[in-house]
């Protein structure tokens, strides 16, 4: 475990995977990524054959070349035709040949600054890889975290001008590796509004294959995550490997094949609408990137993505803390509330043994509609009826705690805000707005206006006794100008995404008992930067328990359960016009952070006596849904009728079954459950039948549903 150096090897070692890295005459050769291999004696003869059109750095060695090598980083214009991992501009190009120069071990893990980095425990330890261009007089920094807990390395990059003169970075990625040529498959997280992370998986085909986002924030459409896994690779075996980065802005992640079938893999900050000048003696250092590997499969990767979401990337004090079932008013009032309301349905809530009261948009300023306001952070005393700590003393009387919505990186044209600093938006002269919502997005570049609203929400944080906040985030950022000269501009949208993570660790760390739920119209900025400052998600806008299905498939293909917020809404579905029972919509929503987002004054009584006993079971099997393991039992990809989902937790099970549509081969399915112990006696809590571990994995667990669409069954189980 940790890291070594023996000869000309580098060992990054985390729990069960080896990243082996070789220093041949300066250049850096990526080994090995995968497995744990605890002595490496290769060399790999491919690698030195004479290969017709790539170039050789050295006249007499033909059988080197950069384009047949596998590499870390660093090496661009040498007669490697690949992707490359930076692009500099300095004196008339943007030629690089790093070499290495030294070598260092670290304990403990050397943070990027000012950008979100993993907690480390202990025994991590980090590689420190120096390596300098003398002709570009640049020093480049690979910096590699080994984790003993974990199958993950996290990993970033540091560029430093040594030079007199000013250079310009076009392209810094935060990881590259080639892996060996081989028959691959990709998956990613792919989607859209109210339709988020639907998985996708496909062939690595010769070419480029791109994720990416250019919108300023990660997105709706694609996840700054990519999993290369072997073609042959199942839930259960075959080997897999994932790269996240750890941002929230523009990125990219490709993986390309090229004409010998040999893969690189790339992620890192987008090079669309980003420069960054580097001043003489400055140094830049991207986002953090993950690498997780598995060689058990891809329900392997996810509980190890998962394990080190939830230990390494989540504020701490949330990371194992279980989350409060929570009643929001969105859908149930939209902008149409009085105190009476909201201390009705709270009144409701906590009848019903609900924990956590939200007020969402709509309590601030001039804000009667999604047209306004935004930006004036004052309570609208009139609309909730006096002072908003008055509001919340009577929801805490009844038993609940208070949670308020916020959207604080946003302004919109008819506000206060606006009219006093209406060179704040972003915006590029003699172009006009470009509007979404008929809103704009604060230039979060310009410090002035991060310390406005610093202070302006820890006001209110302070002054109000406030348990929960929802951060919105409800359009993408157009118009970029705000810049002095060309590349000033070109530098806005990194310089935001520092802006924003100033504003977020401030905020977090002084109000550390408040527990954060991070939103962009649904899911659109769930990415693990996010989540290293708000423990929570609002998966997606569309609340639908069919919808979710593949919604909350695709978001714990990677995230841990405990991210996401999953809630009980009104039938027919406000999205989706889709009537399910509430049988359904309660396991669905029982699948991650249970809430409730309708008007539970106005539900028949059955619906209610319904939601009283899902909130009471929810409580006795919350620590299995929130710490427990994770397993994949039937997946619901496009198209597909079922969906089951198990999770394991000390000596308890729970396992979710949906069925979509009725017909007449699913009356009965046969579920085989994992990760039990064979010998030993599960209880199934609903009829104290008895099971032995290895009957129910091995024979199955028979689910029978009456015919019907959208039913449901949850099953839990206690270990005798
Ligand atoms: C976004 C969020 C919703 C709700 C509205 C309020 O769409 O995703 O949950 O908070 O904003 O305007």
């Amino acid at each position: 475990m940790g890291i070594r150096i023996e000869g000309n090897l580098f060992y990054i070692q985390s729990k069960e995977m080896s990243m082996i890295i070789e220093n041949k005459e300066g250049d850096l050769l990526l080994r090995h990524i995968g497995g744990k291999i605890a002595k490496y004696h290769g060399s790999n003869a491919i690698l030195e054959k004479d290969h017709a059109f790539s170039g050789n750095p050295t006249p007499d060695n033909r059988t080197f070349s950069y384009d047949t090598q596998r590499q870390v980083f660093g090496v661009h214009g040498f007669g490697d035709f690949r992707q490359p991992s930076l692009k500099i501009a300095h004196a008339n190009n943007e030629l690089t040949q790093f070499k290495l120069t030294s070598s260092e071990i670290l304990h403990g893990a050397k943070e990027a600054t000012r950008l979100p980095n993993p907690h480390t425990t202990e025994d991590a330890e980090t590689l420190v890889l120096t390596l300098e261009d003398k002709v570009a007089a640049l020093e480049l920094k690979l910096y590699y975290t080994a984790y003993a807990d974990c199958n993950t390395i996290s990993t970033h990059t540091e560029v430093r001008n040594l030079s007199d003169k000013a250079v310009v970075i076009n392209r810094a990625l935060s990881t590259m590796l080639d892996v060996p040529a081989g028959n691959y498959d990709m998956v990613t997280l792919q989607g859209a509004y109210a339709r988020e992370k639907t998985v996708r998986r496909q062939k690595v085909e010769q070419g480029i294959f791109t994720v990416a986002s250019n919108r300023g924030a990660s997105g709706h459409s694609h996840t700054p995550a990519m999993i290369l896994c072997e073609h042959t690779a199942t839930e259960d075996a075959g080997s897999a490997l994932a790269l996240q980065l750890l941002y929230s802005g523009n990125f990219q992640a490709f993986v390309q094949k090229n004409q010998l079938n040999e893969v690189r893999l790339g992620i890192g900050i987008n090079d669309d609408n980003f420069a960054w000048q580097l001043s003489a003696g400055d140094s830049f250092e991207t986002p953090v990137a993950l690498m997780t590997f598995s060689n058990q499969g891809l329900g392997k990767l996810t509980q190890e993505s998962q394990l080190f979401i939830q230990d390494h990337i989540m504020p701490k004090q949330f990371a194992h803390a279980e989350r409060p079932i929570l009643i929001n008013n969105w859908e149930a009032t939209y902008f149409d509330f009085k105190k009476e309301k909201l201390l009705d349905l709270a009144d409701e809530a906590s009848k019903l043994g609900i924990e956590l009261f939200v007020l969402d948009d709509g309590w601030f300023g001039n804000r009667f509609d999604d047209n306004r306001a935004l930006g004036d952070w004052v309570v609208n005393e009139e609309k909730i009826g006096g002072p908003l700590n008055d509001l919340i003393a009577e929801v805490h009387a009844k038993g609940l705690k208070f949670g308020l919505w916020f959207e604080p990186e946003m302004i919109s044209v008819d506000s206060d805000l606006y009219r006093a600093h209406p060179d704040w938006a972003i915006q590029a002269e003699g172009r006009g707005h470009t509007y979404s919502r008929n809103q704009l997005v604060l230039n979060l570049a310009n410090p002035d206006v991060v310390a406005y609203i610093k202070a302006a929400i820890d006001k209110i944080l302070t002054e109000n006794a406030i348990d929960y906040v929802k951060w919105d985030y409800n359009r993408n950022i157009t118009n970029i100008g705000n810049g002095d000269t060309y590349l000033a501009t070109q530098m806005q949208s990194h310089a935001y995404m520092l802006g924003l993570y100033d504003l977020v660790s401030y905020l977090t760390e002084k109000h550390s008992n408040i527990l954060f739920e991070s939103c962009s119209g649904g899911g659109g900025r769930n990415d693990l930067g996010m989540m290293r400052y708000f423990p929570q998600v609002w998966a997606s806008d569309n609340t639908d328990a069919i919808s979710r299905l593949l919604i909350q498939y695709g978001s714990s293909y990677l995230f841990p359960t405990i991210s996401m917020g999953s809630h009980v809404s009104a039938s027919p579905n406000h999205q989706m016009g889709r009537t399910t029972p509430i049988e359904t919509r309660g396991n669905v929503a029982m699948m991650g952070n249970l809430g409730y987002e309708l008007d539970l004054t106005s539900l028949p009584e059955n619906d209610k006596e319904v939601i009283a006993a899902q909130v009471a079971h929810y409580k006795d099997i919350r620590p299995v849904i929130q710490f427990g393991k994770h397993y994949r039992l039937i997946n619901p990809e496009q198209g597909s009728n079922e969906a089951a989902v198990e999770f394991v937790h000390e000596d308890k099970v729970v396992v979710t079954y949906v069925r979509t549509l009725s017909t007449i081969e699913t009356i009965e399915t046969t579920l085989k459950l994992k990760g039990l112990e064979e010998e030993s006696l599960y209880r199934l809590q609903e009829t104290g039948q008895v099971f032995s571990g290895a009957e129910l994995m091995y024979a199955g667990l028979t689910v029978v549903l009456p015919q019907g669409d959208y039913l449901s069954k949850q099953y839990y189980f206690v270990k005798q």
